[in-house]
């Protein structure tokens, strides 16, 4: 645990809203409720493995409620920032959907996720984030133009911050044709793209239009290969990295256990993975944590976790430039524990 603990983290699949701890949560009541509050972990966490996944949906209301202004999204941000750093996460994207709420338009949601990213970078330096837009499939097509038209304006004010696109959301909602001119313009104007693909064993139209498409990376991907054998060569071929988020499907329900989780295959095959929380807040847990479990349940060395990082690092939205600052650091923490690195291979 100390290796995993000190191993400098990449994280590439983290919802906003669903990233938050239990001491955020209380933050934001009272910032939204006043001091004489307190929270109900089971309002947004998932105590209970027999949720449908539409009911595990209905969790980020609870959050959703909390972050509807300017300063509690700025807090919101800032405190997930913070403690994805305590962990010493060196690279984050977070992934939000932009509201309109009673004070906010979906612009000034985005602008107060980005204060909250630059005032984090002075207080946390080690940890470069950037933002990815998120389109929620059940808000339809005509939101998600929406969605991309605010994210190409911001992406052009900080090109450094906003990287992506990704499509999320309840995945029974709409199909991906409904939303693909959508990922089309983003790619165009050079965003990258991620999209949640074969989350449940249902819809494979949808899983092979959005590997045809080919995103930069996709989320899940639990049920590619039960979607057909010419989406699961696709993936292959194309070698479309997937974010893998133990907890968050075995929560869900979509994987039994955590060891018959397809990140195995994935990593047998050389395939690209990597390691995500997705929500740690609502799935009580952490990066490290789930490091963890991929190492014991998948039976992965020090050596195969330092490869997913610096993998992670090649397929995340960060710049050139940055990608060789991410890589530089990977390669003194190799350095500095080659003897721990040597004995678990
Ligand atoms: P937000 O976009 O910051 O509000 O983060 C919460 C939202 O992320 C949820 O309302 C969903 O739309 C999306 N989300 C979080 N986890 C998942 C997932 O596992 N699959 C699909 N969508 C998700
Ligand atoms: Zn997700």
């Amino acid at each position: 645990m100390d290796f995993i603990k000190s191993l400098p983290k990449i994280e590439l699949h983290a919802h906003l809203n669903g990233s938050l701890s239990n001491a955020t949560l209380l933050k934001l009541r009272q910032l939204k409720y006043g001091d004489d509050t307190n929270i109900d972990p089971q309002f947004y966490q998932i105590m209970d493995a027999n949720l449908t996944l539409s009911e595990c949906f209905l969790k980020f209301k609870y959050a959703h409620d909390l972050t509807d202004s300017w300063d509690a999204l700025k807090l919101a941000t800032e405190c997930m920032i913070q403690d994805f750093a305590l962990e010493n996460t060196i690279y984050l994207e977070i992934r939000s959907t932009p509201k309109k709420t009673v004070s906010l338009s979906k612009e000034d949601y985005l602008e107060a996720i980005i204060a909250g990213i630059e005032s984090s970078s002075h207080a946390h330096p080690n940890t470069l984030v950037k933002l990815i837009v998120s389109v929620n499939r059940a808000d339809g097509p005509t939101a998600a133009q929406e969605n991309l038209e605010v994210a190409l304006k911001l992406h052009q004010k900080y090109p450094n911050i906003i990287k992506g696109m990704d499509l999320s959301g309840d995945p029974l909602k709409f199909f991906y044709r409904d939303f693909a001119q959508v990922f089309v313009d983003a790619r165009n104007a050079g965003l990258g793209i991620a999209i949640h693909a074969a989350e449940v064993n249902e819809k494979y139209e949808d899983v092979k239009d959005i590997l045809d498409f080919g995103p930069d990376r996709i989320g899940h991907g639990t049920f590619v290969e039960e979607s057909g054998l010419q989406n699961w060569q696709t993936l292959r071929k194309k070698k479309i990295p997937v974010e893998c988020c133990l907890t968050s499907n075995v929560k869900c329900g979509t994987v039994k256990n955590y060891e018959d989780h397809h990140l195995k295959k994935l990593f047998q095959y050389g395939h690209p993975v990597a390691i995500c929380t997705d929500d740690f807040g609502v799935f009580d847990t952490s990066l490290s944590q789930e490091i963890e479990l991929t190492a014991k349940h998948i039976n992965l060395s020090n050596w195969d976790l330092m490869k997913i990082m610096q993998h992670s690092v090649d397929f995340s939205f960060a710049s050139d430039a940055e990608k060789k600052m991410l890589h530089e650091k990977l390669d003194q923490f190799k350095k500095e524990n080659l003897e721990v690195l040597k004995e678990n291979i």
